[in-house]
């Protein structure tokens, strides 16, 4: 894993913004692996100056995005698609029909879990996959205990997890209690991953992935085996290692 600890959140998401726009310019036709999060707001708000700048095009891209809540709709202000669209797709050249993500109302979620695997194989896998990390270890919406090998699924979510999410939510509305998330074994298959955190909040779980056993009790711990992981960390992010 390459490590790089920069001073604060701003420069983070400015070097995540810039590795995504490197990997463009090199692969026009790049697949790429999108997330949801605060962590990434920041990184799409660096990506879009990025692209009204003529420094990042996603006219040839496609893209497929980790995860999504079991049970709202794609117009649901708390939906990934809606996140998606207000943080990033609506503001740079991707080409429609070429952003990808879990549908979140499918009547029958286990077999759109399916088909998004498919999907993602059947595009060549990613070529660069951003994630974020949750407060316990998880990555895309693989909580602790998920096989580290899996493919898309159906996850439930932690309590901790819901509750971490619920400030997105309006009050008196609860998080959904399932995903569909892409697998860890999807994610690994990526050919190049790069996991951005920012925050104290986070440092604990940093700390776990980064120097803890590869374990399921931390997922984001199975990046040590990946052959080309970046880990995007400020200070305070960094600050338990
Ligand atoms: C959600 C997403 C994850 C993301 C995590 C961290 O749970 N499913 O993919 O990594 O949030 O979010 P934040 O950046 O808001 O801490």
């Amino acid at each position: 894993m390459k490590i790089l600890i920069l001073d604060d959140a701003e420069a983070v998401s400015a070097r995540a913004a810039g590795e995504i726009a490197s990997q463009l310019s090199a692969k026009p036709a790049s697949v790429l692996g999108l997330a949801t999060g605060g962590t990434m707001e920041a990184v799409y708000e660096q990506l879009i100056a990025l692209h009204r700048d003529g420094r990042a095009s996603f006219a040839g891209a496609t893209s497929f995005n980790l995860d999504e809540y079991v049970g709202l709709a794609g117009d649901h202000p708390c939906s990934y698609r809606h996140y998606m669209a207000q943080k990033l797709f609506d503001h740079i050249d991707i080409a429609p029909g070429a952003a990808h993500l879990p549908l979140g109302e499918a009547e029958d979620p286990a077999a759109e879990a399916e088909r998004y695997e498919a999907a993602v194989a059947a595009a060549g896998d990613i070529d660069l996959q951003l994630l974020g990390l949750g407060l316990n270890g998880h990555i895309g919406f693989n909580e602790p205990t998920s096989s580290l090998a899996s493919i898309t699924r159906l996850k439930t979510l932690e309590r901790s997890t819901r509750e971490a999410n619920s400030r997105y939510f309006p009050e008196g509305e609860e998080p959904p209690r399932l995903a569909i998330t892409m697998g860890i074994g999807t994610i690994m298959r990526a050919r190049e991953v790069l996991l951005v955190a920012t925050g104290e909040a986070k440092a604990r779980a940093v700390a776990q992935v980064i120097e803890g056993p590869i374990s399921a009790r931390w997922p984001g711990s199975i990046l040590q085996m990946h052959r080309q992981a970046t880990v995007l960390l400020d200070r305070a992010a960094a600050s338990e290692l």
